[in-house]
Parts: structure tokens; sequence; C-alpha cells
């Protein structure tokens, strides 16, 4: 099992580059489904959960031949399973977005239930409600999605509360349904709109994406495109965050500076010198840091996949803070692992969290629950003084590129081991 160790303390200071974004990735590959022709895809991130929706889809028959800067994916000609087995979606909940695109081209999608996963129960009610406006006949069997429909039909769908994933499940299948679909109370993430922008340029007529309406008019069919993924803005906050963490200096380049905008304004509030430039944004921080409290929400909102990072840097702010969860029900896992450091950390109701600071932090042996857990332990190893082990970091691979050569760059001393 492979490990991280850190020693520190250290303070970050240099320049790197954002890969491409996971999470807008994911859903692209997926349209990938959506068309016979070939699709080329630059600036996929090089981390594990890429690799397994490459598998997923050459089970379901999309091959894929890879150049030194891109990946063309093509829909063999046969071969075309059309179910997501359970060993392969247990390992990646984001399989569940083939539901969409297969039911949309074939007709047909058996997908397994994605289950819950360490921060939640994670339903996917809301996309199969969505499936079901668009005239797909949806059963749940011995753990499987059965969606059917020969043709799906516009709709006017409205979801109950903001899902990312239903929101591009429905995008993907409404492409080519036949007529116009109307998608209220969408997910407004900047991975919804990097997903437009391709199916867009695969022939797709979607307007609004972003915002909390979409349009979508059917297309009878989508063509072939090449596509280059948007930057991480959540690999990009973690290492921002270090920088404040660590009283460093870091610039991250490749990026939107838009996308932060809700990371960055807290950075300012707790004390650090911020300056976003043509692609790029810096930050750099000598003083102590001031609490500042948050509350996760939905894009243009704190995101929550920056609230454990944002929690371990608010243990070195000096005074009291609290942190709300508002997205997933379990998500302070890091927080027992923090304290074993030496943080102060109280947890509320299982979503609200009330941190004491500056509490200093010493090198520990810790476990990783979860892709942002383990970076936010990580972060933490990097302030502790001592020899922090992070432990199960097979999580950070899931969705951190090459995380110890970028931090080494920035003048870590960090490196893989394995027992
Ligand atoms: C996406 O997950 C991201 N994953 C998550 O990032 C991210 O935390 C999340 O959006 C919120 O921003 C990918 O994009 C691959 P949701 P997703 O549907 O789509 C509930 C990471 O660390 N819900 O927006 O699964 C759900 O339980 C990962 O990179 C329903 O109740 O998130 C959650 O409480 C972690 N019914 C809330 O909505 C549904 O049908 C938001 O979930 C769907 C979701």
């Amino acid at each position: 099992m492979e490990k991280l160790r850190i020693e520190g303390p250290s303070r970050l200071e240099g320049i790197i580059r954002a890969s491409g974004a996971k999470n807008a990735a994911l859903p692209i590959l997926a349209a990938s489904l959506l068309t016979d022709d070939p699709l080329t895809l630059k600036n996929l991130p090089a981390v594990r959960d890429i690799r397994t929706m490459i598998r997923l889809l050459e089970h379901l028959g999309v091959g894929h031949t890879e150049s030194d800067d891109a990946i063309t994916f093509l829909v063999g000609g046969n071969g075309k399973a059309d179910d997501a087995p359970y060993d392969l979606v247990k390992t990646m909940r984001a399989s569940v977005l083939v539901l969409g695109p297969l039911l949309a081209r074939r007709g047909h999608a058996r997908v397994s239930l994605p289950g819950g996963c360490a921060i939640g129960v994670r339903p996917v009610d809301l996309h199969l409600s969505g499936l079901e406006a668009l005239g797909a006949e949806v059963r749940l069997e011995k753990g499987y999605i059965d969606a059917r429909c020969d043709q799906l039909r516009g709709a006017r769908f409205r979801f109950a509360h903001r899902t990312v994933g239903g929101t591009e499940n429905l995008l993907m299948a409404a492409s080519l349904a036949k007529g116009t679909t109307v998608l209220e109370n969408c997910a407004c993430e900047p991975e919804i709109e990097d997903l437009a922008a391709l199916l867009n340029a695969m022939g797709a007529q979607i307007r609004g994406a972003g915002t909390e309406s979409i349009e979508i008019q059917g297309v009878g069919s989508l063509h072939g495109t090449e596509h280059s993924v948007i930057a991480d803005r959540i690999e990009a906050g973690t290492y921002l965050i270090g920088a404040a963490m660590t009283r460093g200096d870091v610039t991250v380049r490749g990026l939107r500076p838009k996308d932060l905008k809700p990371l960055t304004t807290k950075l300012i509030d707790v004390g650090a010198e911020v300056t976003t430039g043509d692609g790029s944004i810096r930050v750099r921080c000598s003083e102590t840091l001031q609490p500042s409290s948050i509350v996760t929400e939905p894009h243009p909102g704190f995101p929550t996949d920056l609230q454990a990072q944002y929690t371990a840097m608010m243990t070195q702010a000096s005074g009291r803070s609290s942190v709300s969860e508002t997205v997933f029900e379990n998500r302070f896992q890091h927080v027992p692992e923090l304290a074993r450091m030496g943080a102060d950390i109280r947890v509320e109701r299982g979503t609200y969290a009330k941190v004491k600071g500056v509490t200093p932090l010493s090198g520990a042996r810790v476990m990783a629950t979860d892709l942002r857990a383990s970076a936010c332990l990580v972060l933490a190893g990097l302030v502790a003084d001592g020899e922090t082990i992070v432990d199960r970091i097979y999580h950070l691979d899931r969705g951190y590129e090459k995380i110890e050569s970028k931090l080494r760059t920035l003048g870590a001393r960090v490196e893989r081991i394995s027992d």
C-alpha cells in the first residue's frame, strides 16, 4: 500500500501549472458515447478516475488511440455492451454519467447503482426522475438501474435541488431527444459549462449552461470534434490554500481565475495577498492568518471540494472559525485525523465544525478516507513539525496528477513510499 511521507514544516514557493479538470473530463469522456465519429480530447489529467472511465468506455465498445497530447475515442462497430457493471461502478460513482448517453444513443442502459461512499449516501434519484421526464422507462432491480426508451422526447424538468451529475446526465440525454428540453434549477459549476461547450462543438444546441436554466434543442445526431478540457479549479485551489497555510508564495498557471472567485475572496478575508493574472493566480502570505467562516454551497458558493483543505487552513488562523458543510452529509472525516496532529476542531450534528486556532500541528501517521480529505492531510503535513505519513493515498491518486512532483517543485519535502 503506497503512502506519502512528508517532512514539515515547509513553505510552498514557486510556480506550477494546473492539470485538466477531472470533474469536467469525466462527463466529457462519457459524451464519446453520443457519436460514431472520432472524439479527440486534450488536457485530460493522468489520474486514476480517468483511467477507470476509459476502461468503462472500452467495455461499452469505445476504443481509443493516444498521441503525445491527446486521446481520440471512437465507438467500435461491434461489441456494444450497454451495461456498466458493478465492479467498475463501485470504484467510481461518476460511472453513472454513461446512463444518459447510452439511453439517448442506444435506447437502453443498464448501470449499477453507484452506492454510497465515504462522504455520503449519494443517491441518483434526480438523474432518474429527469430521464423519466424525457420519456424513459426506469426500473431498479438487483442493484441496477435499467432504463429504456426508443426515442427520448424534450420536456420541461425542474431539479428538486442542485445536482452536478444530474444536470450533466440530462444535458447529454436531451441533446439527442426529439424537441426542446428546458431544465430548471440546474447546477452552475464551470464543469457544466465545459461539457455544454463540448456538446455544442459536436453539433448540440444548448443555451444557458452555467446558469440555473438551460434550454436544449434536440438534434438527430452529433458529430466528432476536438476539445481541450478546462483546468482543475479544485486542484489549483488546493495548492493556493497550501500557499496561505505555509505562509508561502505560489502561482498556479493555466487556469480561469473567475472559476476560483469563491476561494480567492476567502483567501483575501483571511489575510492572504491574491493577484490574478492572465490565466494565473498568485497567493502570498507572510502574516498569521485571520479566522473566517465558510458555508459550502453549489457554485458560485464556496465549493464543498475545498472544504477539507480550508478546514485544515483554519487550524492555523488566530481565533475561532466555523465550517458549515451543506452539500454532503458526512464530509468531516478528516477532522479526527487532523485532531491527531494537534488540531482543535469540534464537529456538531455531522455538518458543522468549530475550529480553534492557532494550534501547532505535529507530524503523525494519518489515514486518508476520501479524495479531498487526503489532500487536506497532505496540507496539514506541510505545516506540521516533523514527519507525517499519509496512508491510503490511492484516494489522492484519483484526482491529483503528479502531486508529489508538483509539491517538490514548490519546495516541499515529500516522497512516495510503499511498505
Ligand atoms: C460532483 O459529484 C463532483 N464529482 C463532486 O466532486 C462534487 O463534490 C459534487 O459534484 C458537488 O459539487 C464529479 O463531478 C465527478 P451532486 P455529484 O449530484 O455530481 C445529492 C470530488 O471530490 N443528490 O451535485 O455526485 C447528493 O447526495 C467529488 O472531486 C441527490 O440527493 O454531486 C449530494 O448531497 C466528490 N440526488 C448533493 O445532491 C441525486 O440524484 C450534491 O450532489 C443527485 C445528488
